[in-house]
């Protein structure tokens, strides 16, 4: 048996670290670096001791294997001896291609890595990128250049992160429209197991973060290795838990063949991955996600406006005397911001007309926008307006002009209703013809009508999508990434908010532009529950659209409470998409105590910690919301069925200060809030004051709440 151990003390070694999270990264005296490790910070190892921990983990050579004893490299492939799925794969003019790569450049700059590696005999150079963000988010990036002179086309390239073997529970998201975000958690697949998404957007059933942990994640503890792609259309999630190795988790663009080929000089630039450990469990995953955000330059900064969106209020009914009334309402009560949905374009009477032709109705709005605009402008709103600029009816004046800026299969071209979703088309955005098109009549209305905010909304998947006789969707993605970068850029202080029929686009490459997702089109509090809490498990709450819909809901039928739905859209962004005109006096002034509740408490929802219960009753639900001096919380507890017990567990409030007092005040400016003949003294006085200690691990006694019912509570420091 041959003994290729490699030799530690020949290596190089870059240690990162930041927030509690480290990151040991080996380069070998030959082939790709490899993580030694990634998770809990393991001090300022100095080369010698990394050189020890090498030793520490080296492994044997596994029986039935190639007779080197292989190490598992940032981009594992064949000859490595990895039976997994590899980290990349290439062809040249059809022929496979098996890169030897040598590193060039192994450089820690802080908390950047930068590894440079080229195969000469292939012509092809990589450049891998590996930080440690605020948060101690860990992103990797990988640029492939073919340095040679025929064609190179990528399958894929994936990153890659080891977690430990002892890693036996793997969470998977999945969902569906009104449902996004469902958590399946089952047992760490064993051996190569790959999540795929083909729908041209992330789609309601994204993967949206991958966790592998040590037994079933709970809130506030235990170990969890995640990971995210920063790309808004077809990913590959992974997963290899193979015999002879570690654990892998990994992500990266799902490429159709020969999407991607590179000629002479040419480069593949992945998107980021996102990687965050922690040991305080899913909080502890959300906290570090969260800090990343929210410490980058383009986070929002001014305090997140109460909205009022037309959508549920009206439909594709606009009647602008009307809306303009819905506009003095709404300031009335204290809305912020004013957003026109669907329905004021060219002939988009209904959704099957006009999408493509940005250009306001005069039929429905004879002396256009612009006295809604005044009037949102005069009354201290912001005007926001509803686009769906990737998107195109055939019934259009743009559609009957430019048939060809179509992103579809010109070999069924003749047919299209059978590829037709909400009687819609894309827009081929990666035509320069198509894409100055929108942009230009965008802009026009922006600057014309002083648009404040965009919601942005892409209602369909791609299906087939050619763009230039090849496979157009990851064009189609950077173009529109492209699309909102520019009209930013040229609006300074615009704010968009990421919609795709409710949450089909909420990851972090469209979040790097954006300023706000729209959750879900489910305004139903009993789901927007648990769609909420799972988008917020990788985005801050001010990111996230949660407003207060009407009763019955629209998308469910379900009647609940207004002090419930004005509870759980606390938990995010906050707004209303109601026809608040139709409100009774009583209503009216419950909304504006709602308004000033939200805008009292928002600095703490917004810029806090955000700590879930751990709770054990499959009905209870338990969001808080610690400031970081931990001077002020506010928590949410709710029901979305009846409880399992009639003297149910004690509400446990996490993340306070244990040496600190606090006076807990249930906030009654939503309403009362039904809970039965049992009342814990606590609940009927309104108030209670105790330690943080006292409140973090007895808890609060929680009544046998009735189904869909909340309780507000605002915490301070005494
Ligand atoms: C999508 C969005 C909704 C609304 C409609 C308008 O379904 O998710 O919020 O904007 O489009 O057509």
């Amino acid at each position: 048996m041959t003994d290729s151990t490699p030799d530690s003390a020949a290596s190089e070694y870059a240690v990162l670290r930041r927030e509690g999270t480290s990151l040991v990264v080996e380069r070998p005296a030959a082939g790709l670096p490899r993580v030694l490790h990634w998770g809990a910070d393991l001090g300022a190892l100095d080369p010698s001791a990394c050189s020890e921990l090498a030793v520490a983990i080296s492994r044997q050579t596994a029986p039935g294997t190639l007779d080197a004893a292989w190490q598992l490299t940032i981009l594992p492939q064949e000859a490595d001896g990895w039976a997994g799925r590899p980290g990349a794969l290439f062809a040249r003019q059809g022929r496979p291609v098996f890169p030897r790569w040598s590193v060039e450049e192994f450089a820690a700059d802080g908390a950047t890595l930068t590894v440079r590696a080229a195969d000469a005999a292939e012509s092809l150079a990589l450049t891998a990128t590996i930080a440690i963000l605020d948060g101690g988010v860990v992103t990797v990036r990988h640029e492939l250049t073919n340095t040679g002179t025929d064609a190179v086309a990528v399958e894929w390239i994936e990153a890659t992160l080891p977690a430990p073997k002892a890693v036996d529970h793997l969470t998977e998201f999945s969902g569906r429209w009104t449902r996004e975000k469902a958590p399946h958690t089952g047992p760490m697949p064993r051996g190569a197991h790959v999540r795929q998404t083909r729908r041209g957007r992330s789609g309601h059933d994204a993967p949206h973060v991958l966790l592998a942990s040590i037994d079933a994640p709970r809130d506030r503890s235990g170990e969890v290795w995640a990971v995210h792609l920063g790309w808004s259309a077809d990913v590959t999630y992974r997963t290899d838990r193979m015999t002879e190795s570690v654990a892998v988790l990994g992500a990266g663009e799902m490429l159709r063949p020969g999407e991607i080929t590179l000629a002479a000089g040419q480069s593949y630039e992945t998107p980021v991955c996102y990687f965050a450990w922690s040991d305080g469990g899913l909080d502890g995953i959300s906290a570090r996600f969260h800090r990343y955000l929210r410490a980058r330059p383009q986070h929002p900064k001014s305090p997140r406006p109460l909205v009022l969106n037309t959508w549920e209020a009206v439909y594709f009914d606009h009647n602008p005397e009307f809306l303009l009334s819905l506009a003095d309402t709404a300031a009335g009560v204290g809305i912020e911001r004013f957003v026109l949905d669907d329905g004021w374009f060219m002939a988009r009477r209904d959704d099957t007309k006009g999408l493509g032709d940005w250009v306001v109705d005069p039929a429905v709005w004879p002396d256009g926008l612009e006295p809604l605009a005044e009037r949102v402008h005069e009354r201290g709103m912001e005007f926001g307006l509803w686009f769906e600029p990737e998107m195109v009816n055939l019934d259009s004046d743009v559609a009957r002009a430019h048939p060809d800026w179509l992103l579809h299969n010109p070999a069924h071209i003749e047919h299209p209703a059978e590829l037709s979703w909400r009687t819609q088309f894309v827009l081929d955005l990666a035509n320069p013809d198509a894409y100055a098109h929108v942009f230009g009549q965008m802009d026009e209305l922006v600057t014309r009508l002083g648009i404040d905010f965009i919601k942005w909304d892409h209602n369909r998947d791609l299906v087939e999508a050619i763009h230039d006789g090849n496979y157009g969707v990851h064009e189609q993605t950077l173009a529109a990434y492209r699309l909102i970068a520019e009209l930013k850029a040229r609006h300074p202080g615009l704010e968009i908010e990421s919609c795709s029929s409710g949450g089909a686009r909420t990851d972090l490459g469209i979040l790097q532009i954006t300023d706000r997702v729209w959750a879900s089109d489910s305004n139903d509090p009993v789901e927007r529950q648990d769609i909420q809490r799972w988008t917020e498990l990788l985005l801050p709450p001010e990111l996230v659209g949660a407003h207060v819909g009407p009763s019955p809901a629209h998308s469910s039928g379900r009647f609940t409470d207004l002090s419930y739905r004005m509870a759980t859209s606390l938990v995010g962004s906050s707004g209303f998409e109601w026809n608040i005109a139709e409100c009774s006096e009583e209503e009216l002034e419950t909304i504006a105590r709602f308004a000033a509740l939200y805008k009292e408490v928002r600095h703490v929802l917004h810029g806090g910690t955000v700590v879930h219960g751990d709770v054990r009753d499959p009905g209870l639900r338990l969001h808080g919301f610690v400031a970081e001096d931990a001077a002020e919380a506010v928590y949410v507890i709710a029901s979305i069925v009846t409880l399992e017990d009639s003297l149910p567990e004690r509400a446990r409030l996490h993340g306070l200060d244990p040496d600190r007092t606090y006076r807990v005040r249930v906030r009654k400016e939503i309403g009362d809030t039904q809970y039965g003949w049992h009342h814990p003294e606590w609940l009927s006085r309104g108030e209670v004051t105790l330690p943080g200690s006292v409140l973090g691990t007895v808890g609060l006694q929680l009544p046998p709440l009735w189904p869909a019912q909340a309780v507000v509570l605002h915490v301070t420091a005494v």
